[in-house]
């Protein structure tokens, strides 16, 4: 969700309006997965690197965090939503960190849209924690399949879609070890901006990729099953 602070700047107001601003693009977002039975949207909110900024801005987004599980969990709930987070919430304060945890419980049963927020997240952090969980449960052998079941997102399945706002074409330290078969969609509209007809935009672009996963493609296939002596 990238682009906050250029929105803000190009309006000649502080960066942290920008995350307001921020927060109602989120709510669309999840209004319209909702509604189109989209079932995992998976949120960058906050990095590991994100505490890097000044101090007024780091306690601006975890308070906009904290605001945010108070007044629309139940909202969510509501809605049949589904609340993770990922990440390293353990440098949280331990209000935040209860709510949270409340979150999670309250929703864990629902069936509808998994909504997950990644917030002190960061992709080497994980797949680093990853092996760590699997050593102390006893794995002597480390492999995809015994790794994978301790990353972050183990609930999930892997992304197909991953759309990046405000013009940056990198990953930023997101889910790596999950994003190496998802469609990357960049854009420059920033996220304050980002509208339902955007998601749509990239919907449309996703629909249009040939997903191959490694295999070569149709055409290629048919061509090497003929070629082949039976
Ligand atoms: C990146 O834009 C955005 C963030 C670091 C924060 C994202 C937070 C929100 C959208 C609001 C809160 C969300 C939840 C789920 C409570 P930037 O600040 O790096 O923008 P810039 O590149 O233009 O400076």
């Amino acid at each position: 969700m990238d682009g906050n602070g250029r929105w803000a700047k190009e309006r000649y107001l502080p960066r942290v309006l920008g995350h307001r601003s921020g927060l109602k693009a989120v709510r669309k977002s999840v209004e319209f997965c909702h509604q189109n039975n989209i079932q995992f949207l998976t949120l960058f909110a906050f990095s590991s690197e994100n505490w890097r900024r000044p101090i007024e801005e780091v306690s601006f987004l975890l308070a906009l965090f904290q605001k945010s599980l108070e007044e629309e969990v139940a909202k969510l709930d509501k809605n049949n939503v589904r609340f993770k987070m990922i990440g390293d919430r353990s440098k949280f304060s331990t209000k935040l960190q209860d709510l949270i945890q409340e979150a999670e419980r309250l929703t864990q049963d629902n069936t509808g849209l998994t909504l997950t927020v990644a917030a002190n997240y960061g992709g080497r952090w994980d797949i680093v924690n990853a092996a760590k969980q699997a050593a102390l449960s006893g794995h002597v052998e480390l492999s995809e399949d015994v790794l994978s079941q301790y990353l972050q997102l183990q609930f999930a399945p892997e992304p197909d879609l991953l759309i990046r706002t405000g013009g940056e074409v990198r990953i930023s330290n997101f889910v790596i070890w999950d994003l190496v078969y998802t469609e990357l969609y960049f854009t420059d509209v920033l996220w304050p901006d980002f509208e339902i007809k955007h998601f749509y935009e990239a919907l449309s672009h996703y629909s249009g990729r040939d997903r191959r996963f490694g295999r070569a493609g149709v055409d290629q296939e048919v061509l090497s099953e003929n070629t082949v002596d039976p």
